[in-house]
């Protein structure tokens, strides 16, 4: 019987819409996936998207969308994303379809059977985009995690006993030493539950969309339990049809990005044990893509979609670029030029060149059919290729099963290398324009050692860049390279006589207007889409705000149709401020007075966010103010300038705020 593999990649959250981040890890997952599939393992990937939270509910909000209309719209972007690019997971699951919700429930009532939920009340700060409460800091600090303003709450909630799994926590890390990878991040973890485990609080009650506790339904389920359950919802736990999950899980490895280790190694683990489920074999977190210096992130504007790849150079481009050039479980850079060179020298150059010269001298000098190697036209440079295509099947393989990716493509370039050379070397050319017998021989040697070496390459390099090794393998004149049993691939399958199909270049180069094309569509998305995106609140402010001005200027030349010069912008004196003191107005349920620190002096404005926000959460926050108000009066205060907030259509106001820390008093232009 074939043996099970089942992976999974985080389930993506819908309040930003899927950039190549979001691709990074399912590309990964993928190429996993499809070489085990290659191997003969019966293979279960799950992927999908994270629709619950307070984080998710304030994106809808902002968007003027329910929740529901809001995560559905999403989670379809994200959906269709997969499909183009060809990926393919077994399921996608969500976290606001029935079953899952079924699923959540089911374990949430063994969790608490089994005695490891009870009631009490948290007060502190909660940070929202990390959806956490966090410890050890105070009212107005920002949370030490992501840098974003945390909110003061005071809830009633239900606990998870968490402090409870410490030592059997600890003794996993230690007996189990592949239970996390790498290395590094299994240490970081270890120190983490070495220094104490607190209970958690996994409900909310003070918003509602997420999925009611089992017999309590003012209270929903953290976000994280809720989220962090998707990996045995999917196959069917808790529903009445459970033999995915009997077959599947555990999981042979649930792959994350780095900044979600701590909800992976600690509490999933801990959750598991509490309801008495098996632990996933192994969790392996990689790094970040960077792109201009920094993670790669909706909330610091600066994504790369992958369509934008996709539709200039092709799937295959992005999933080789983004896993032979970044080290795996280290951050990594893009850029355009890079993704370029990459696909020339690699793709087109390399084995692009490879299979269609190769290809071609068959088609030319042996009528399409692949020549039989003679023992009598033998050479040592033969051997050297079939010894380094052995010796490439077995350490890719191994590397490969590291998720040494880039290192395993490497190795199988390095092959690549080896046969141009060899075929420059022994001059198949040459060789034919001599007609005699032995150079006859001779050439059929050569090429069917070139082809070989190209079959071997396109086996092993097919879960990686799928569509064009697909072509390759076609054109080898064998089939359908997904039916090809990668366990035995070996030197000298290739038959004598196999008929080539149809060839054709597989990559084509890409020149320098392809980088100017990319960078365009993104520079095009990234104006239009502003007006459009989903919104999360302080983030998506900040890092709109430095467009605005550029925009203005642009369009200062052309002051008409309602629009307004950069002098007239300028007049708006927009500068940022700290909350001192905030209170309710008595009498009026939308008002707080508010007491801001402008850095020169202290200023009382009357602003309407009493509905949105709690006075005490305000305190210390750095907002921005309009400083150059003409004052008004408002139930009797003077409010002298104005709180910059969004406004979303029958939503509540959200605060404009800064990601990086930024000087009380500087002024925004
Ligand atoms: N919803 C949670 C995960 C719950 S899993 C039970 C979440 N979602 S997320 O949308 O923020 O996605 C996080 C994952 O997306 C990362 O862990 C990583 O796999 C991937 N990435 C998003 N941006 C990325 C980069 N810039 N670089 C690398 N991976 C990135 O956290």
């Amino acid at each position: 019987m074939s043996k099970t593999f089942y992976i999974t990649t985080p389930i993506y959250y819908v309040n930003a819409h899927p950039h190549i981040g979001h691709a990074y890890t399912t590309i990964a997952c993928d190429t996993i996936a499809r070489r085990h599939r290659m191997l003969g393992d019966d293979t279960w990937f799950l992927t999908g998207t994270d629709e619950h939270g307070q984080k998710i509910e304030r994106a809808a909000q902002a968007a003027g969308k329910t929740p529901q209309q809001f995560t559905d719209e999403v989670s379809a972007e994200f959906r269709a994303l997969w499909q183009r690019m060809g990926l393919t997971h077994d399921d996608f699951i969500r976290t606001t379809s029935d079953r899952h919700k079924q699923g959540v429930q089911a374990l949430w009532r063994k969790i608490r059977d089994n005695g490891f939920i009870y009631k009490g009340t948290y007060t502190g700060q909660y940070c929202v985009s990390d959806e956490l409460y966090i410890d050890g800091i105070g009212p107005g600090d920002p949370c030490p995690d992501c840098g974003r303003p945390t909110e003061t709450v005071s809830e009633e909630n239900y606990y998870f006993k968490l402090s409870a799994f410490q030592d059997q926590l600890i003794r996993l890390y230690t007996e189990q030493p592949d239970f996390i990878r790498p290395e590094t991040r299994r240490n970081e973890v270890l120190a983490f539950v070495r220094s104490g485990l607190r209970d958690l609080s996994i409900s909310r009650s003070t918003f509602s969309w997420g999925i009611p506790v089992p017999d309590d339904p003012k209270h929903v389920v953290y976000v994280w339990l809720d989220a962090l359950a998707n990996y045995i919802t999917a196959l069917g736990y808790g529903s009445s049809d459970t033999a995915k999950y009997e077959k599947f899980w555990p999981a042979d490895v649930h792959m994350i990005g780095k900044e979600i280790v701590r909800f992976h190694c600690v509490y999933w683990p801990a959750f598991l044990l509490a309801a008495g489920l098996p632990l996933p074999k192994c969790i392996t977190a990689h790094g970040w893509l960077l792109f201009e210096e920094s993670k790669m992130s909706k909330s610091r504007g600066n994504i790369v979609r992958a369509e934008t790849i996709v539709d200039t150079l092709g799937a295959d481009a992005l999933r080789y670029f983004l896993l032979r050039e970044v080290v795996f479980g280290h951050d990594g850079s893009f850029s355009f030029d890079a993704l370029v060179q990459r696909y020339n020298s690699d793709l087109a150059n390399g084995l692009g060149n490879l299979a269609s010269r190769t290809l071609t001298m068959i088609n030319r000098y042996f009528k399409g059919e692949v020549p039989y190697p003679s023992n009598a036209a033998h050479a040592a440079s033969d051997d050297a290729i079939a010894d380094a295509a052995k010796k490439t099947i077995a350490d890719y393989g191994a590397l490969f099963d590291q998720y040494q990716f880039s290192r395993a493509l490497e190795t199988a370039w390095t092959l690549v290398a080896a046969v141009d050379k060899y075929i420059v070397e022994n001059e198949p050319w040459a060789l034919d324009e001599k007609k005699d017998e032995e150079s006859r021989a001779r050439l059929a040697t050569v090429l069917y050692t070139s082809a070989e070496a190209l079959r071997i390459v396109t086996a092993l390099a097919h879960p990686v860049i799928p569509d064009a090794t697909a072509r390759i393998w076609a054109q080898l004149g064998l089939g359908e390279i997904q039916k090809f049993d990668l366990a035995q691939l070996k030197w000298g399958q290739l038959q004598l006589g196999t008929k080539l199909g149809e060839v054709q270049a597989v990559f084509p180069r890409a020149d320098k207007s392809a980088i100017e094309r990319m960078q365009k569509m993104e520079e095009q998305n990234a104006s239009g889409a502003t007006g459009v995106s989903p919104v999360q609140p302080s983030a998506a402010t900040s890092s709109a705000a430095p467009a605005k001005p550029e925009a203005a200027a642009k369009t200062a030349a052309a002051i008409s149709d309602g629009k307004i010069s950069i002098d007239d912008f300028a007049k708006v004196e927009l500068r940022v401020a700290q909350v001192k003191t905030a209170e309710r107005v008595k009498g009026a349920d939308k008002l707080l007075r508010i007491e801001v620190d402008l850095g020169t002096e202290v200023r009382q404005l009357v602003a309407g966010i009493a509905e949105a926000y709690e006075p005490e959460a305000l305190i210390g926050r750095k907002v921005v103010i309009v400083a150059n108000l003409a004052p008004r009066k408002l139930r009797g205060l003077e409010s002298n300038g104005m709180i910059v907030a969004a406004s979303p259509e029958g939503g509540k106001p959200v605060l404009a705020s800064f990601l990086e820390d930024v000087p009380v008093g500087t002024r925004l232009k």
